[in-house]
């Protein structure tokens, strides 16, 4: 754990101290450096550091820590093209840019693609492949399924299959690489009509894969406001096979408010608990920072059981409004989440015994639109 510039020597020493470094997307166009420090039970949270190498607007950044790199995705929301850029990470979590380069068309023109690129050890990637799709027709929700809408690639727990919900195609698609990189596309899961799925995650309940162990999949779907669950298994004849063992709507057994718009979907360390966070659905007034009380969206927080079904747990605020995506710390008693439209990053305490959230330990102000918050520890 890096030694912040707001610890004192001797209380970091006494081990009352500690510091964490935080990594904040901003449409702005900057990575904000955040400096989150413990003393003696009460937080602090502080910018360090600004770096606008992943301009105009990035909405995504992946961690890699044992190397040191920080990657960084940007829409592009209004050029015609998105790109990706590296930076390296300095112990006090300064970022320099290491590498940049353009993507296919953004948001703007709809690039409906998945894209690979070949990384270096030391930050610098390559161009590998573009893989386009079309939709013959518009889906249910024409406004919203007019293309197909790429939102995340994830890995399976092999690490051999890569899969990226389509909000507007209703799919899952499935890619298999092969030995020199390159993804093919499998047969897709399909998924409820007009659901639009999101982000997804796989669980498996003894941490392994293989044999008899299972494995589930779970898909956020922000047009249903659903959850569902999926039983995978692996074919000899290969590919991916789906079995739906679970459907509810974010909140539980309960219906939501129109509008409500869930995003982001997280296991939480102990491998016990899945979350999701829930856009505009204005369910909580909290104590707003700048005094009175505000609007705040939510966070669900679902107890896993063995076989694939969920048993809700809490709904909690998530500290202001449009919590986009949040990230779990390491320990599980600590929730960033990045609140899109309040332009702040509130921490949140969590019980890592029953689950569940409690009140915000910090909260920042961050310009612009929040769009991603990771740890670095
Ligand atoms: C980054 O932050 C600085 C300081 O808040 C601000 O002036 C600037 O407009 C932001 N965006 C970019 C792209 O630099
Ligand atoms: C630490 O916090 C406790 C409880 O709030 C307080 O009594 C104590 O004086 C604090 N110690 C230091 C070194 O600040
Ligand atoms: C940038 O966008 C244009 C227009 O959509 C596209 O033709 C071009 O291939 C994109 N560049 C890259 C590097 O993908
Ligand atoms: C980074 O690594 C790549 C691949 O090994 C190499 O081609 C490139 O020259 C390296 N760049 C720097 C700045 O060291
Ligand atoms: C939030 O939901 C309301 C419907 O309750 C809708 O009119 C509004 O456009 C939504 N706002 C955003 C930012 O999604
Ligand atoms: C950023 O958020 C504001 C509302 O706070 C919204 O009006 C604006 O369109 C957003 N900008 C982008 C680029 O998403």
């Amino acid at each position: 754990m890096p030694l912040s510039r707001y610890c004192l020597a001797l209380a970091a020493a006494a081990g009352l101290c500690t510091a964490t470094n935080l990594y904040v997307a901003s449409y702005d166009g900057n990575i904000t450096t955040l400096d989150l420090t413990s003393s003696n039970g009460s937080y602090s949270l502080k910018a360090t550091y600004k770096n606008d190498g992943c301009a105009p607007n990035p909405s995504w950044l992946n961690l890699d820590q044992p190397r040191g790199i920080l990657y960084c995705a940007d829409e592009g929301l209004s050029v015609t093209n998105g790109t990706l850029s590296s930076f390296s990470v300095a112990s006090d979590g300064k970022l320099s840019l290491v590498h940049k380069q353009n993507t296919i068309s953004g948001p703007v023109s709809s690039g409906s693609a998945v894209s690979s690129f070949t990384l270096a050890a030391n930050g610098s990637f390559s161009f590998l492949q573009d893989e386009t799709f079309k939709l013959a027709k518009p889906g249910p929700n024409a406004a919203r399924q007019d293309a197909p809408h790429e939102h995340e690639a994830i890995l399976d727990p092999t690490g051999q299959f890569l899969l990226v919900p389509d909000l507007g195609a209703d799919l899952v698609r499935v890619f298999s690489t092969d030995s020199s990189l390159k993804a093919t596309a499998l047969t897709p899961l399909t998924v409820a009509p007009g659901s639009g799925p999101r982000h997804a995650v796989f669980w498996t309940p003894d941490g392994v894969t293989g044999g008899t162990s299972p494995t589930f999949l779970y898909v956020v779907a922000e047009l249903g406001q659903t959850v569902t669950g999926y039983s995978v298994s692996y074919p000899s004849s290969g590919g991916l096979a789906f079995k739906q063992v679970y459907t509810s709507k974010t909140y539980g057994s309960g219906s939501e408010p129109a509008g409500t718009a869930p995003a982001e979907i997280t296991i939480s360390p102990d491998n016990r608990f899945l979350l999701i966070s829930n856009r505009n659905d204005t369910a909580f007034n909290i104590d707003s920072p700048s005094g009175g009380s505000e609007k705040s969206d939510s966070i669900s927080t679902f107890k896993l059981n063995r076989d694939g079904s969920l048993s809700f747990t809490q709904l909690w605020p998530a500290g202001g409004s449009y919590p986009r995506q949040f990230s779990i710390n390491k320990y599980g008693d600590l929730v960033a989440v990045g609140l899109q439209l309040s332009a702040r990053v509130s921490i949140l305490s969590r019980d890592v015994e029953t689950g569940k959230l409690g009140e915000a330990v910090a909260s920042i102000t961050v310009p612009g639109n929040i769009t991603c918050v990771v740890w670095d520890e």
